[in-house]
Protein backbone atom coordinates (compact mmCIF):
# COMPACT_ATOMS: atom_id res chain seq x y z
CA UNK A 1 0.00 0.00 0.00
CA UNK A 2 1.42 3.26 -0.72
CA UNK A 3 2.24 5.47 2.20
CA UNK A 4 -0.22 8.45 2.73
CA UNK A 5 2.19 11.64 3.85
CA UNK A 6 0.41 14.75 3.95
CA UNK A 7 0.89 17.92 5.85
CA UNK A 8 -1.73 16.90 7.43
CA UNK A 9 -0.69 14.03 8.96
CA UNK A 10 -3.07 11.91 10.68
CA UNK A 11 0.11 10.31 12.94
CA UNK A 12 0.93 13.64 14.63
CA UNK A 13 -2.76 14.22 14.83
CA UNK A 14 -3.25 11.43 16.91
CA UNK A 15 -0.25 11.64 19.06
CA UNK A 16 -1.36 15.51 19.90
CA UNK A 17 -4.56 14.12 21.47
CA UNK A 18 -4.83 15.02 25.30
CA UNK A 19 -8.11 14.27 27.32
CA UNK A 20 -9.58 17.56 27.57
CA UNK A 21 -12.14 18.03 30.63
CA UNK A 22 -13.35 21.33 31.08
CA UNK A 23 -15.01 23.09 28.54
CA UNK A 24 -16.26 26.70 27.61
CA UNK A 25 -19.95 27.22 26.59
CA UNK A 26 -20.07 26.86 22.82
CA UNK A 27 -21.94 24.91 20.71
CA UNK A 28 -20.44 22.62 18.38
CA UNK A 29 -21.77 23.10 14.72
CA UNK A 30 -23.51 20.76 13.51
CA UNK A 31 -21.79 19.52 10.34
CA UNK A 32 -19.08 19.23 12.74
CA UNK A 33 -20.78 16.91 15.03
CA UNK A 34 -22.43 15.44 12.04
CA UNK A 35 -18.59 14.67 10.68
CA UNK A 36 -17.56 13.05 13.37
CA UNK A 37 -20.04 10.59 13.82
CA UNK A 38 -19.62 9.92 9.93
CA UNK A 39 -15.73 9.43 10.72
CA UNK A 40 -17.15 6.97 13.54
CA UNK A 41 -19.26 5.10 11.30
CA UNK A 42 -16.09 4.42 8.91
CA UNK A 43 -14.77 2.22 11.91
CA UNK A 44 -14.29 -1.99 11.34
CA UNK A 45 -16.24 -3.63 13.29
CA UNK A 46 -16.59 -7.71 13.13
CA UNK A 47 -18.12 -9.16 10.37
CA UNK A 48 -19.28 -5.17 9.17
CA UNK A 49 -22.26 -5.98 11.71
CA UNK A 50 -21.74 -2.48 13.63
CA UNK A 51 -22.72 -4.54 16.81
CA UNK A 52 -22.86 -0.53 18.38
CA UNK A 53 -25.34 2.12 19.00
CA UNK A 54 -24.43 5.69 19.69
CA UNK A 55 -26.71 7.61 21.72
CA UNK A 56 -26.27 11.80 20.80
CA UNK A 57 -26.99 13.56 24.06
CA UNK A 58 -27.78 17.57 23.88
CA UNK A 59 -30.13 17.70 26.49
CA UNK A 60 -28.97 19.06 29.72
CA UNK A 61 -31.09 17.50 32.18
CA UNK A 62 -30.03 14.17 30.81
CA UNK A 63 -25.93 14.87 30.53
CA UNK A 64 -26.82 15.57 34.62
CA UNK A 65 -28.45 12.30 35.13
CA UNK A 66 -25.51 10.93 33.18
CA UNK A 67 -23.09 13.02 35.06
CA UNK A 68 -24.59 11.24 38.38
CA UNK A 69 -24.05 8.19 37.22
CA UNK A 70 -20.68 8.85 36.17
CA UNK A 71 -19.75 9.64 40.06
CA UNK A 72 -20.66 13.51 39.55
CA UNK A 73 -17.38 14.18 36.66
CA UNK A 74 -18.10 17.31 35.41
CA UNK A 75 -17.23 17.03 32.27
CA UNK A 76 -20.34 15.27 31.38
CA UNK A 77 -22.41 17.87 32.66
CA UNK A 78 -20.61 20.46 31.30
CA UNK A 79 -19.89 18.92 27.85
CA UNK A 80 -22.09 20.31 24.89
CA UNK A 81 -22.48 16.94 24.19
CA UNK A 82 -22.48 13.64 25.51
CA UNK A 83 -22.40 10.41 23.35
CA UNK A 84 -22.52 6.77 25.06
CA UNK A 85 -21.54 3.85 23.35
CA UNK A 86 -23.64 0.45 23.70
CA UNK A 87 -22.63 -2.78 22.81
CA UNK A 88 -25.58 -4.19 20.94
CA UNK A 89 -25.94 -7.57 21.41
CA UNK A 90 -27.82 -8.43 19.10
CA UNK A 91 -26.86 -6.48 16.19
CA UNK A 92 -22.88 -7.19 17.16
CA UNK A 93 -21.29 -10.62 15.15
CA UNK A 94 -21.92 -13.54 17.76
CA UNK A 95 -19.25 -16.00 18.03
CA UNK A 96 -20.55 -19.50 17.96
CA UNK A 97 -23.80 -18.66 18.16
CA UNK A 98 -23.64 -17.97 21.53
CA UNK A 99 -26.14 -15.71 22.19
CA UNK A 100 -25.05 -14.22 25.41
CA UNK A 101 -21.37 -13.50 23.83
CA UNK A 102 -20.89 -9.85 24.08
CA UNK A 103 -17.19 -10.32 23.20
CA UNK A 104 -17.54 -8.27 19.28
CA UNK A 105 -20.20 -6.08 20.14
CA UNK A 106 -17.90 -4.91 23.12
CA UNK A 107 -15.15 -4.12 20.38
CA UNK A 108 -16.85 -2.51 18.30
CA UNK A 109 -18.34 -0.14 20.47
CA UNK A 110 -14.68 0.61 22.02
CA UNK A 111 -13.64 1.02 18.57
CA UNK A 112 -16.39 3.55 17.46
CA UNK A 113 -15.43 5.40 20.76
CA UNK A 114 -11.55 5.27 19.61
CA UNK A 115 -12.30 6.52 15.72
CA UNK A 116 -14.46 9.11 17.66
CA UNK A 117 -12.43 10.88 19.70
CA UNK A 118 -9.81 11.00 16.96
CA UNK A 119 -12.43 12.93 14.93
CA UNK A 120 -13.19 15.33 17.49
CA UNK A 121 -9.52 16.21 18.18
CA UNK A 122 -8.73 16.43 14.29
CA UNK A 123 -11.54 19.03 14.63
CA UNK A 124 -10.54 21.29 17.34
CA UNK A 125 -13.05 19.72 19.79
CA UNK A 126 -11.74 18.91 23.32
CA UNK A 127 -12.85 15.16 24.23
CA UNK A 128 -12.75 12.92 27.29
CA UNK A 129 -13.52 9.31 27.60
CA UNK A 130 -15.70 7.96 30.28
CA UNK A 131 -15.59 4.93 31.61
CA UNK A 132 -16.12 4.97 34.97
CA UNK A 133 -20.03 4.80 35.48
CA UNK A 134 -22.96 2.88 36.82
CA UNK A 135 -23.86 0.53 34.12
CA UNK A 136 -27.48 0.59 35.33
CA UNK A 137 -27.88 4.00 35.75
CA UNK A 138 -26.70 4.74 32.41
CA UNK A 139 -29.71 2.37 30.76
CA UNK A 140 -32.00 3.32 33.48
CA UNK A 141 -31.14 7.49 31.73
CA UNK A 142 -31.24 6.16 28.44
CA UNK A 143 -33.89 4.12 28.64
CA UNK A 144 -32.07 1.06 26.28
CA UNK A 145 -34.21 -2.01 26.00
CA UNK A 146 -31.73 -5.41 27.29
CA UNK A 147 -29.65 -5.62 23.87
CA UNK A 148 -27.80 -2.54 24.80
CA UNK A 149 -25.16 -2.63 26.76
CA UNK A 150 -23.34 1.30 27.88
CA UNK A 151 -19.76 0.40 27.39
CA UNK A 152 -18.24 4.45 27.29
CA UNK A 153 -18.80 8.06 26.59
CA UNK A 154 -17.69 10.75 25.50
CA UNK A 155 -17.67 14.30 26.57
CA UNK A 156 -17.37 16.94 23.53
CA UNK A 157 -17.13 20.47 23.90
CA UNK A 158 -14.49 23.31 23.14
CA UNK A 159 -11.87 23.24 25.36
CA UNK A 160 -10.99 26.30 27.43
CA UNK A 161 -7.88 27.74 26.27
CA UNK A 162 -6.15 28.44 29.50
CA UNK A 163 -6.91 24.81 31.05
CA UNK A 164 -5.91 23.63 27.55
CA UNK A 165 -2.73 24.96 27.30
CA UNK A 166 -1.98 23.84 30.84
CA UNK A 167 -2.84 20.50 30.33
CA UNK A 168 -0.68 20.42 26.54
CA UNK A 169 1.98 21.80 28.50
CA UNK A 170 2.42 18.82 30.49
CA UNK A 171 3.12 16.96 27.47
CA UNK A 172 2.30 13.13 27.29
CA UNK A 173 2.91 10.48 30.20
CA UNK A 174 4.04 7.24 29.07
CA UNK A 175 5.67 3.99 30.44
CA UNK A 176 8.86 2.86 28.67
CA UNK A 177 8.26 1.79 25.24
CA UNK A 178 10.34 -1.46 26.06
CA UNK A 179 7.53 -2.50 28.45
CA UNK A 180 4.75 -2.08 25.89
CA UNK A 181 6.23 -3.74 22.57
CA UNK A 182 7.73 -7.43 22.48
CA UNK A 183 9.62 -7.71 19.21
CA UNK A 184 9.32 -11.23 18.07
C1 LIG B 1 -11.42 2.79 28.93
C2 LIG B 1 -11.14 4.20 29.40
C3 LIG B 1 -11.83 4.70 30.48
C4 LIG B 1 -11.61 6.02 30.91
N1 LIG B 1 -12.39 6.53 31.92
C5 LIG B 1 -12.21 7.82 32.29
C6 LIG B 1 -13.08 8.40 33.26
O1 LIG B 1 -14.03 7.80 33.76
N2 LIG B 1 -12.84 9.70 33.61
C7 LIG B 1 -11.83 10.45 33.05
O2 LIG B 1 -11.69 11.62 33.42
N3 LIG B 1 -10.99 9.92 32.13
C8 LIG B 1 -11.17 8.63 31.72
N4 LIG B 1 -10.39 8.11 30.73
C9 LIG B 1 -9.33 8.94 30.11
C10 LIG B 1 -7.94 8.51 30.59
O3 LIG B 1 -7.79 8.88 31.93
C11 LIG B 1 -6.86 9.14 29.68
O4 LIG B 1 -7.04 8.72 28.37
C12 LIG B 1 -5.46 8.76 30.16
O5 LIG B 1 -5.18 9.32 31.41
C13 LIG B 1 -4.39 9.19 29.18
O6 LIG B 1 -4.42 10.58 28.97
P1 LIG B 1 -4.59 11.19 27.51
O7 LIG B 1 -5.92 10.75 26.97
O8 LIG B 1 -4.54 12.68 27.70
O9 LIG B 1 -3.49 10.68 26.64
C14 LIG B 1 -10.62 6.81 30.27
C15 LIG B 1 -9.94 6.30 29.16
C16 LIG B 1 -10.22 5.02 28.71
C17 LIG B 1 -9.52 4.53 27.47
Amino acid sequence: MEKISTSNNVCEIIKKRKTMRSYIKKEIPKEDLQEILSVTESCPTALNKQGYQIYVVKNQETKDKLCLAAQSQKQVSEADVVLVFFADLERGYQRNSDKKSFFYSVQDATIATSYCQIAAHALGIGCCWVGAFKENEVIKVCKTKKNLRPISMLTLGYTDPEYQKKIEAKGKKRKDPKRMFKFL
